[in-house]
């Protein structure tokens, strides 16, 4: 795995941002995987700006997002859908028939739509801080695909500040699989901050175990992982 160490946050979401907008540049129907949380805003805010000033154009680009919590509207303001409109797909010229936000009726339908588009070109992971990639938790199979999963309850108590109603927490989701994510082309594992600093070191150079599911991207041949100062103490 490659590891780019960047001097902070900024930094990480504009090498992050011009990764992508070269991939569209050179293919301008790149199947792209996208995540959602903390990490990646930097990387879409500065997509936007691309898109505004430069016309970096999306019109052709079909979309997968990588999870989806179970249970809650599509207009729920905390649901992925409403955060990927929010800080990407209202600003930029995604075309809404490209757009795909895996659900818990169609995870199959989900596997057969990457398939169909021709398979993940690139696709962009953060690392949760028990080392889950989507919302692959630990003990996770690396032959799983998108499936309807439990959330780890360290997750479901980081994600009840997104909610104003602790009854509206979700506790389940639908997440690509681990497989799902080694089949993608090429990889982009982004962590920011010194809270991942311990499990990117160990997803990076620990074993490679399911219990850590973000060891697997060690298995991927193209993984690029770019990490701001404070989250990559260990590789300076
Ligand atoms: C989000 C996702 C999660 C997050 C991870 C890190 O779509 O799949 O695995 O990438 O929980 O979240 P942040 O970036 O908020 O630290």
């Amino acid at each position: 795995m490659r590891v780019l160490v960047t001097s902070d946050y900024r930094a990480l979401s504009l090498q992050a941002a011009q990764i992508v907008a070269e991939a569209v540049r050179l293919k301008p129907d790149l199947v792209l995987c996208l995540p959602t949380g903390n990490t990646p805003l930097g990387m879409y805010e500065d997509l936007v700006r691309r898109h505004r000033q430069e016309g970096l154009d999306f019109s052709r680009v079909r979309t997968f997002n990588l999870d989806e919590y179970i249970g809650l509207g599509p207009d729920h303001p905390g649901s992925y859908r409403a955060y990927m409109r929010l800080h990407f797909f209202d600003h930029v010229n995604v075309a809404e028939q490209n757009i795909h936000i895996p659900n818990e009726t169609e995870s199959d339908g989900y596997e057969q739509a990457i398939l169909e588009a021709g398979g993940l070109d690139l696709l962009i992971v953060g690392i949760g801080a028990n080392g889950h990639i989507a919302f692959n938790e630990p003990g996770s199979s690396f032959a799983s695909r998108t499936r309807a999963v439990a959330l780890a309850t360290e997750t479901i108590a980081n994600a009840r500040r997104h909610f104003d109603n602790e009854a509206d927490v979700p506790l389940t989701a639908v997440t690509v699989g681990i497989r799902t994510i080694l089949e993608a082309r090429q990889v982009l594992l982004l962590a920011s901050s010194a809270d991942k600093a311990g499990v990117v070191e160990r997803a990076i150079r620990g074993p490679v175990s399911e219990s850590l599911p973000a060891s697997a991207l060690q298995l991927h041949p193209n993984v690029l992982a770019i990490l701001d100062q404070a989250a990559a103490v260990s590789f300076r």
